[in-house]
C-alpha cells in the first residue's frame, strides 16, 4: 500500500536572523532576496512543486511582513493592471495564496526547532506531512521535496534530505548514522543534532527538508531537552528509526545554500543572478572585471 499523500508543509520562521543584523531588526530573515525573490519564495515554489497544498508558518513577533507578502495587495494590483503591466502581474501571482491555504501559529518562546514544529500540530493533525527551512536553499532540476516525496512513496517511514559536509563544518547540522552506504535513499539507524566531529557518526548531515509522520508529533509531547538545551526536531526523528516504519535519507540531486549564513547567502546571490537569463551576461562580465581587478592588486 502506498503511504499517505504529503499535502502540509511547515515552515519554521520564527528565528530572529540575528547573523544578519542589523537588517534583520525590521525585516524577518526569510524576506531577504536573493536577486528579486524573497527566501522565503524558494521555499514555497519548491513545496506547491512537490503537492503541497496547505501551508504552516510557525512565527513569532516581528514576522508581520511575511503575512502581508502571501495576501493579496489590491492597490499596487489595480495600479499595475491600469498601467498595463501584466508581466508583473503573473509575478505577483506566485505571491498570492487561495484564502485557508495559509496558516499562522505563533511559537512564543524560542525552544528550538522541534518545538517550532511541535507548535503545529493541531493543524498538522493525523497525517504525514513537510517540513523545510527556508535558510536551505537549494537549486535543482528536479525540486528537492518532489525527489524526496518520490522516495517517500516507495519507502514510507521518515525521510531526511542528506549531503555530505567537511569534518570542520560537521558540528552545525544533525548527523546520520546509515550504516553501510548505498544508493541514494539510504536507512537510517541513529541522528545526532550537532555532536562534535570526533563523536559524528559520519559526514553526512540532515539538510532542511524533511517528511514526517504525525509519530514525531507525540515523540514532540514528552519535550526532551537536546543539543543546546534546546527541544530537537533530529531527536524526535531518531526516536523513528527504532521503529518499524523506520527513516531513511535522501542523498538528493541539487546544490544546496546555507542562506542562514553570510558567505552561504551571497554564494546563493551570485549562483541564482548567473542563473537568470535577463541577468547572466552581464553579470558574468561584471565578476570577471572584479576578479581581474582583484588580481592585479594581489
Ligand atoms: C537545523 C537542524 C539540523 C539540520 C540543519 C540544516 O539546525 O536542527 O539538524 O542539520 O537545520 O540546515 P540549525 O541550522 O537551525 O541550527
Amino acid at each position: 500500500m502506498k503511504p499517505r499523500k504529503v499535502t502540509k508543509a511547515v515552515f519554521p520562521v520564527a528565528g530572529l536572523g540575528t547573523r544578519f543584523l542589523p537588517a534583520t531588526k525590521s525585516i524577518p530573515k526569510e524576506i531577504m532576496t536573493l536577486v528579486d525573490r524573497p527566501l522565503i519564495q524558494y521555499a514555497i515554489d519548491e513545496a506547491r512543486a512537490a503537492g503541497i497544498k496547505e501551508f504552516i508558518f510557525v512565527t513569532s513577533r516581528g514576522k508581520s511582513a511575511l503575512e502581508d507578502y502571501f495576501d493579496h495587495a489590491p492597490e499596487l494590483e489595480s495600479a499595475l493592471r491600469k498601467s498595463g503591466k501584466d508581466d508583473l502581474l503573473e509575478i505577483l501571482k506566485d505571491t498570492n495564496m487561495d484564502s485557508g491555504a495559509i496558516a499562522y501559529v505563533r511559537q512564543n518562546r524560542a525552544m528550538g526547532l522541534g518545538h517550532a514544529v511541535w507548535c503545529a500540530r493541531r493543524l498538522i493533525g493525523n497525517e504525514p506531512f513537510a517540513v523545510l527551512l527556508p535558510d536551505d536553499v537549494i537549486a535543482a532540476e528536479r525540486p528537492c521535496l518532489l525527489q524526496m516525496v518520490e522516495a517517500y512513496e516507495e519507502t514510507g517511514g521518515c525521510m531526511v534530505a542528506a549531503m555530505e559536509v567537511s569534518p570542520e563544518k560537521i558540528s552545525s547540522y544533525g548527523v546520520l548514522d546509515v550504516g553501510q552506504e548505498g544508493g541514494n535513499v539510504m536507512k537510517v539507524k541513529g541522528m545526532v543534532e550537532k555532536p562534535k566531529a570526533k563523536d559524528a557518526p559520519s559526514n553526512l548531515a540532515v539538510i532542511g527538508r524533511y517528511i514526517l509522520t504525525p509519530k514525531v508529533l507525540t515523540n514532540l509531547n514528552r519535550m526532551k531537552q537536546g543539543a543546546g538545551g534546546e527541544i530537537q526536531l533530529t531527536d524526535a526523528i531518531a526516536e523513528e528509526t527504532k521503529t518499524k516504519a523506520g527513516v531513511y535519507a535522501l542523498r538528493f540531486r541539487g546544490q544546496r545554500y546555507d542562506c542562514g549564513s553570510k558567505i552561504g547567502f551571497l554564494q546563493a546571490t551570485v549562483a541564482f543572478g548567473l542563473a537568470r537569463p535577463d541577468l547572466c551576461n552581464e553579470f558574468a562580465s561584471y565578476l570577471h572585471e572584479v576578479m581581474a581587478m582583484q588580481k592585479a592588486a594581489q
